[in-house]
């Protein structure tokens, strides 16, 4: 698999081996790109109080903001996994996603078993409540 996001994909299959997951097994790793050339990873941490979970991608762009980045420095976030078809945002963190990403920002979904597909946050979320309605 080739794409424009090839080194993107690659942090964040890194990412994934940092992924805590003794209960669910299941390894995911995130990374984003930034506008001024960095790279920030997530990877999902579990919990014994399994609801205290924070999932890959979530954790990867709530330490962007952490950072001090906000959606207009992000250029696009990789998401991976080892499914077969590739894994897709749960809907807590599509909720996340529509908030702290730019809407049309690609979101990359991979697996070591080789699927491949983009997508962004409006796609994974569309009609979704946002802060405009509060
Ligand atoms: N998980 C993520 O990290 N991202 C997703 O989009 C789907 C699910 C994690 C949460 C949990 O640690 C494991 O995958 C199984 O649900």
């Amino acid at each position: 698999m080739k794409s424009t996001y090839q080194s993107l994909v690659d942090a964040a299959f890194a990412a994934q081996k940092n992924a805590y997951a003794p209960y669910s097994n299941f390894h995911i790793g995130a990374a984003l790109l930034t506008r001024d050339g960095h790279t920030v990873i997530g990877a999902n941490i579990e919990n014994a109080s399994y609801g205290l979970t924070l999932c890959g991608e979530r954790n990867a762009v709530f330490s962007a903001y952490a950072q001090g980045y906000r959606k207009e420095d992000i250029v696009a976030l990789a998401i991976v996994s080892d499914s077969n078809p590739v894994a897709s945002p749960c809907g807590a963190c599509r909720q996340v996603l529509i908030e702290l990403l730019e809407e049309n920002t690609p979101v990359i979904l991979a697996s070591s078993k080789g699927g491949y597909q983009e997508t962004s946050a409006k796609e994974l979320l569309p009609f979704a409540f946002t802060k405009e309605q509060l």
